[in-house]
């Protein structure tokens, strides 16, 4: 049986996410009915921009919609969620990784997840096709609905629980929240001494490449895994004036230790 394509849309939140799901709606012809945002500037703005009516509250969305996006910040889903008025004839879903989907258990009708697994931030340009989306729903035919929206606007679309999303929210942290964080733990050290950052995009590109390909820790280079004591102790002396930058250089480096002799022994 043929089923009832998610076509009008209501939005709310006006962050990061929120402005580049919105976008990516509307371009494959969503229309987003309203967005509705606690701060009512960067609300109308996002309203504005895909031609959507803004309201001042939960409360006021219109219900009418095939779909409600929640996507606020993890710690206001709950309180947002029950300012809806009754939503028995739309789905109402969350975008957030690392909450679960019984965050909307109190809603009547279809409730699920809309995950998509990039970093979004305003005015950054982002192809979504390439974004995994990750569907959760506790009905069988919004489910379907969601999964055929998803496919609209991104080649990757998958089913996952919320458990399952948590641990991808947990990975997804290690492989791009930290690292992010030694870039700029990077160019602190080189602005010291004023040598541009710069100079290590080649590195940090291959890098990124290495585990695209899948090689993960077979990719590990560094005096760690040579276990070359005289360098780590001179990168150590190097970093006297940030003890804690040190401490970070000192756990890693055992962790690479002891991963590789655990390597070594496969
Ligand atoms: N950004 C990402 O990379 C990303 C990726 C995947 C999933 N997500 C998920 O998407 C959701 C939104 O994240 P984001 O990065 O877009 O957040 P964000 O840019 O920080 O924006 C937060 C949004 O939540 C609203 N908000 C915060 N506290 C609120 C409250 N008490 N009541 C009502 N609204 C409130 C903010 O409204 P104001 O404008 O009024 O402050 C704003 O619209 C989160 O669940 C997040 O986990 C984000």
């Amino acid at each position: 049986m043929e089923i009832m394509k998610i076509q009008h849309v209501s939005i709310a939140g006006a962050g990061n996410l929120a402005w580049h799901l919105a976008g990516a709606l509307k371009n494959c012809g969503i229309i987003i009915r309203e967005v509705y945002n606690r701060d009512p500037g960067s609300g109308k703005d996002l309203a504005d921009s895909v031609h959507a009516r803004f309201v001042n509250t939960p409360g006021e969305l219109d219900l009418s919609v095939d779909l409600i996006i929640i996507a606020v910040a993890d710690s206001a889903i709950s309180e947002v969620a029950s300012l809806l008025r009754d939503t028995s004839k739309t789905v109402v879903v969350h975008t957030s990784g690392s909450v679960g989907m019984t965050v909307l258990k109190d809603l009547r009708g279809p409730i699920g997840v809309f995950y998509p697994l990039q970093t979004f931030r305003k005015g950054s340009k982002i192809d979504f096709r390439k974004v995994p989306v990750c569907i959760e729903c506790n009905d069988p035919s919004g489910k379907k609905r969601l999964l055929e929206l998803a496919g609209r606007i991104s080649d990757i679309v998958s089913i996952m629980n919320s458990e399952e999303r948590k641990v991808l929210h947990l990975a997804a942290v290690f492989a791009s929240n930290f690292p992010n964080f030694m870039y700029t733990i990077a160019g602190d050290i080189l602005r010291t001494r004023g040598i541009p950052f710069s100079l290590l995009k080649p590195l940090i590109s291959q890098t990124a490449q290495g585990a695209e390909e899948g090689k993960l820790f077979a990719n590990q280079t560094g005096p760690a895994v040579r276990k070359d004591m005289g360098i780590l102790k001179a990168h150590g002396e190097l970093l006297e004036s940030h003890p804690e930058y040190q401490e970070i250089y000192n756990l890693i480096s055992q962790l690479i230790i002891q991963y590789k002799l655990k390597d070594d022994k496969l």
